[in-house]
């Protein structure tokens, strides 16, 4: 089963994002950096004519990514379409979908890193020339003929910039790391979500919901919706603080937005690893989560929150989380740090 602070996509998210996704630079809360630079970039462009550079969009899934796309296409006055690196099998799927673009059209690629070889190939002249190479024909007789294609922009985004081989990664103009969102960020969501949808809530409510949200707008609305059913069925329909933590303490979301797995999985590192280092494998094995989830779904958020580190010899479990957990004491806390600052740099006594 799915979890339910899972920030991938899920079918109902799909019909409800849809009434509530920005639709303006205006309207995007968060993702300060990556609009100011967009918006110059988008700005230029546009006195100039021309097609906006290739955009590349990365960071974890739920931040935004085919929203802000979307958004861009709004603001260049484009058309847009939309696909995934895994939905484009062959290189024949990309010439159409390429020779279908209309000048200035944006092509949203999602998971652009899962592209075939032979798929990226086409890629490289499209986006460097473009135009495509088609071969008609079949043996000594096969001949190559190029074909010219509109100025578009590519927007591709990936969850692990990475894993994008080196000759696809130079060719994109602008480059956008996309960050988690600060609880303050992510109550302006909810507040927004919440007036469109029409869901009577108090600011402390949002505030409760955004520091159980991971960071990300896609759970924090998904969240609005099992709280607004809570209040309707428990309370008197307006969301407060104290129905936003009943519902969300229900659904074992815990007061930071931790959930039943994210807790085993740090327990087994203390419990089983000493609290590490462990390696990725490792932990993958001993959760029964794939190595892809664990770096691009758990770890973001971890880290952010100074639960866990990445070092080159594995995850190491800080204090802090496990102060959270119940495996340290206040004090135990407060005297560790006491004894680091009491040590020289050479780790004697001062
Ligand atoms: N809904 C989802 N993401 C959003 C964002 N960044 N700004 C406003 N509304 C959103």
């Amino acid at each position: 089963m799915e979890r339910f602070i899972t920030p991938k996509q899920l079918e109902e998210d799909r019909f409800q994002e849809k009434g509530i996704r920005p639709q303006s630079m205006q309207e995007y809360i968060g993702q300060t950096k990556t609009i100011e630079k967009l918006d110059i970039f988008m700005k230029a462009a546009k006195l100039r004519g021309e097609a906006l550079d290739h955009v590349l969009l990365y960071g974890p899934p739920g931040l935004g990514k085919t929203t802000l796309s979307a958004i861009i296409a709004n603001e260049m006055e484009a058309g847009i379409k939309i696909t995934s690196g895994p939905a484009i099998e062959r290189p024949g799927d990309l010439a159409a979908i390429l020779t279908s673009l209309k000048p200035r059209d944006i092509l949203f690629i999602d998971e652009i890193h899962r592209l075939s070889r032979q798929v990226e190939e086409v890629l490289y002249p499209a986006m460097e020339d473009f135009a495509i190479d088609i071969v008609i024909g079949k043996g000594p007789g096969a001949r190559s003929v190029r074909l010219d294609l509109p100025k578009f922009t590519l927007v591709g985004a990936t969850t692990r910039a990475g894993q994008l081989s080196a000759p696809l990664r130079d060719r994109f103009g602008v480059i956008c790391r996309l960050q988690l969102y600060e609880t303050e960020e992510l109550a302006r969501i909810i507040e927004r979500s919440a007036s469109i949808l029409s869901i009577p809530i108090d600011e402390p409510a949002t505030l409760e919901m955004a520091r159980r949200s991971r960071g990300t707008p896609r759970i924090v609305n998904r969240l609005l919706k099992r709280v607004r059913d809570y209040a309707q069925v428990k309370g008197t329909g307006l969301v407060t603080r104290d129905v936003a933590k009943e519902a969300l303490d229900m659904l074992e979301i815990d007061a930071i937005g931790l959930d039943a797995v994210d807790r085993r999985l740090l327990a087994s590192m203390i419990e089983n690893f000493d609290g590490g280092p462990v390696g990725l494998e490792t932990l993958a094995a001993s959760t029964g989560e794939e190595t892809a989830t664990i770096e691009d779904v758990y770890e973001p958020y971890l880290m952010q929150i100074g639960f866990l580190q990445r070092t080159p010899r594995g995850r190491v479990v800080t204090n802090k989380a496990r102060l959270h957990l119940g495996y340290l004491a206040v004090e135990d806390s407060q005297q560790m740090q006491f004894n680091i600052e009491e040590t020289s740099n050479d780790g004697r006594k001062v």
